[in-house]
């Protein structure tokens, strides 16, 4: 097989990110303009104060905006735009989830593209023809892997979360610091580790999946089978966090690049219809899709999965549903739609539309309406 792999993101792992940080910052005369993105709960948890100490105490001229909702959209990158148009940043810096940093990626490109709209990049009405201002993604959540990913998720005017892919949205630096995910409560631990195990298991079953990103896919699986449970149970252990937030960069590397596939897909409609929690709905949906794409693992590539999930040598594709609830369990998260609010009535709406996600052409084996229909059905 022909493949390319492509990651121009510098990986930093800090035990002191006040420390390090300056030292990753590119000091040029009169460029010490530095917009600081965040949202409140990163605020009020007392993560960002440090930081902002941190840039005041080496020059900087510091703004922030932190009002950035979770699943933000096209009003938001609009609001954090004209705090950016104020301060004209040299650099921005996101710390936060996959929200923040979503949001972060779109004022970066924003920031170099004047007169363009964020919805017209995602419309296809206007072309990123420019690079974008640096950017440090500090991620506080160990899921979405957004850090080191060059795509960004933003609701359009209508609420429909479309994605922007270019390789100018490769953050300049991912900087990571287990100490600040040490706050994350055990049920939002637990749901966005599962997005990043969800993460792993796709780009390794997936499609475009080549040797370079099952590397990355392999290793975060491994690590999130074995640190979750311990990090969702035990939050003050930082090794469990470190663990945790490396594996989910892993398994962002490895999606960016192989794509996702099926539990992605039916999740997209699952989120637009009632808006669950990204991470949430990837768990509960997790087990039937794994039941429907046992049948299409040969054996070449269940033996590096089965060893990564730390399953016995005799264990076959078959046991994955069974080992994908018991897991979840083990988390205290839910199992089954249901639990979620979902009513069988919009089944068949969201099977339709899960039809439309382009993830569902990279997934191990086709889905047809019926299947998608199947699968929502079995989880409910
Ligand atoms: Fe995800």
């Amino acid at each position: 097989m022909s493949y390319s792999f492509y990651f121009p993101t510098r990986f930093f792992v800090s035990n002191n990110i006040s420390t390090d940080l300056p030292s990753l910052i590119e000091s040029k005369p009169g460029q010490d303009a530095v917009l600081v993105l965040a949202d409140q709960g990163v605020v009020r948890a007392g993560i960002t104060q440090p930081i902002i100490e941190a840039l005041a105490n080496d020059n900087k001229r510091v703004s922030i905006f932190n009002d950035i909702p979770g699943n933000p959209d096209i009003n938001d990158v609009e609001k954090a735009m004209r705090v950016a148009q104020d301060c004209q940043p040299h650099l921005i810096i996101a710390i936060g989830g996959g929200s923040v940093i979503d949001t972060a990626k779109a004022i970066a490109i924003l920031s170099t593209h004047n007169g363009v709209t964020w919805e017209d990049l995602q419309w296809g009405r206007a072309k990123i023809v420019n690079s974008a201002l640096p950017l440090i993604a500090i991620p506080t959540t160990a899921g979405t892997g957004s850090e080191v990913t060059h795509v960004a998720v933003i609701g359009d005017s209508k609420g429909f979360k479309k994605g922007v892919v270019h390789p100018s949205l490769f953050p300049s630096v991912a900087l990571l610091d287990a100490s600040l995910t040490k706050t994350l409560p055990s049920n939002l631990t637990a749901a966005t580790g599962m997005d990043a195990l969800v993460h792993g298991i796709e780009a390794y079953l997936g499609k475009r999946a080549n040797p370079m990103t099952n590397l990355y896919a392999l290793r975060a699986i491994k690590d999130i089978v074995h640190w979750l449970p311990e990090a969702v149970h035990h939050g003050e252990n930082l090794e469990a966090r470190k663990a945790m937030l490396q594996a989910s960069s892993w398994a962002g590397i490895a999606f960016d690049q192989a794509g996702l596939g099926l539990c992605h897909a039916l999740c997209g409609p699952l989120a637009n219809h009632y808006h669950v929690h990204h991470g949430l709905g990837n768990t509960v949906l997790l087990p039937a899709t794994l039941a429907f794409n046992a049948l299409a693992i040969n054996a070449e590539k269940w033996a590096p999965l089965r060893d990564a999930l730390g399953l016995p040598t005799d264990a076959q594709p078959a046991i994955l549903e069974e080992w994908a609830t018991k897991f979840i369990r083990g988390l205290g998260l839910p199992t089954k739609l249901r639990e979620l609010g979902v009513q069988p009535s919009s089944i068949e709406k969201m099977a339709q539309e899960t039809l439309q996600m382009a993830m569902i052409g990279n997934n191990i084996r086709g889905a047809s309406f019926e299947d998608c229909k199947y699968i929502l059905e079995k989880s409910l």
